[in-house]
């Protein structure tokens, strides 16, 4: 079982030789190991399962690291990584050939990212290369934004969990890639879109909706809780499953005293997007680990982090949708 602890040596010491550790992030824990050694990235995607046609995120210490692994930084990216590393913002570049190519699945181009936690920049700080890093999670389940997720999924196959609370953003970060001198945005996450239009005003949005994706890894389903989950107005869709155990998933209002709720997760009972995105993964499993026969949710506002907390629920939900 997975020691739990809050010293990066001991992370490092791990990681060093070869080994994988779980490392806390400001959007959720990542599964991390060293980027330049292909042995420690295959170990990666043996863990959670992944397959490996979806490349991971590569984490520095800081943006002055960003010249040793990318082979080519636009201006745009540049102002991007100034405005907001350490943050919940990848960048997509061209990288140089002492990333693997297993990191990127075989593209040209490999994903960037500071992360914002002092423990992980710690540790960055105190290894030699920089770690690639997944969510914690086995693939295509609910990412992790404590310890505890991480230990109660993977804790057989790691030797360690650097605890760093909970996430303080809860979703995974933005990424964004350059095509032919425009910032595209790939996935929504834990940096707005409004945030971003701040330094960037004419960026693209271009959302992966299909299962053969151009950005890799963007699957319809995915996220997504072990039981059923379906979507919609949360009073009219709890009439159509009367005599079910329901567990809600609200953005704001109680409705644990309606018939046939056994659970119920408010987002955040002041309407706070933040505060909403924070802490919907965690409810997500606390839901998922009731004896519900059914998870039913709601939208919410689509602004702020509204829009990928929406992205989120949508893929978590695509499947049970997609079949009705
Ligand atoms: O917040 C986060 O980003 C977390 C923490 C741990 O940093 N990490 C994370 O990693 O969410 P993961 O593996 O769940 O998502 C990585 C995604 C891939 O699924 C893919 O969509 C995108 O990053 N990606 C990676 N390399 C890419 C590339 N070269 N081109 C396009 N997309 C890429
Ligand atoms: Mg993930």
């Amino acid at each position: 079982m997975a020691e739990i602890g809050t010293d990066p040596g001991r992370a490092a010491g791990h990681l060093q030789s070869g080994q994988l550790v779980a490392i806390p992030t400001e959007t959720v824990y990542g599964l991390a190991g060293n980027a330049l050694d292909p042995v420690a990235v295959l170990r990666i995607f043996e863990t959670k399962q992944r397959p490996s046609f979806d490349p991971l995120i590569v984490h520095l210490s800081s943006s002055a690291e960003l010249d040793r692994y990318a082979a080519e930084v636009p201006p745009l990216a540049r102002s991007l990584a100034a405005a907001f590393w350490p943050g919940p913002l990848t960048l997509v570049l061209p990288k140089k050939d002492i990333i693997p190519d297993l990191v990127s699945a075989g593209l040209p181009t490999a994903a960037f990212r500071v992360p914002a936690h002092p423990l992980t920049l710690k540790l960055l700080n105190a290894l030699a290369f920089p770690l690639a890093a997944p969510s914690a999670n086995p693939f295509g389940y609910i990412s992790p934004t404590t310890a505890q997720h991480v230990v109660d999924q993977l804790g057989e196959s790691l030797p360690f969990v650097l605890d760093g609370g909970a996430c303080s953003i809860g979703l995974e970060s933005t990424i964004v890639g350059f095509e032919k001198g425009r910032a595209v945005v790939y996935r929504l996450g834990g940096l707005s879109i409004e945030r971003l239009r701040q330094i960037v005003p004419d960026l693209e949005v271009r959302i992966q909706g299909s299962s053969n994706p151009a950005a890799p890894g963007m699957l319809l389903s995915h996220y997504a809780p072990r039981k059923k989950m379906v979507l919609g107005e949360l009073p009219a869709l709890m009439a159509g499953y009367v005599g079910q155990k329901i567990a809600v998933l609200s953005f704001t209002n109680d409705y644990s005293a309606e018939a046939g709720v056994c659970a119920q997760e408010v987002l955040s009972a002041s309407g706070d997007l933040d505060e909403a995105a924070l802490r919907l993964f965690a409810a997500m499993r606390r839901l998922d680990n009731t004896t519900a026969d059914i998870i039913l949710g709601e939208k919410v506002p689509d602004t702020g982090l509204g829009r990928a907390i929406n992205d989120r629920l949508q893929r978590a939900a695509f499947l049970e949708e997609e079949t009705h």
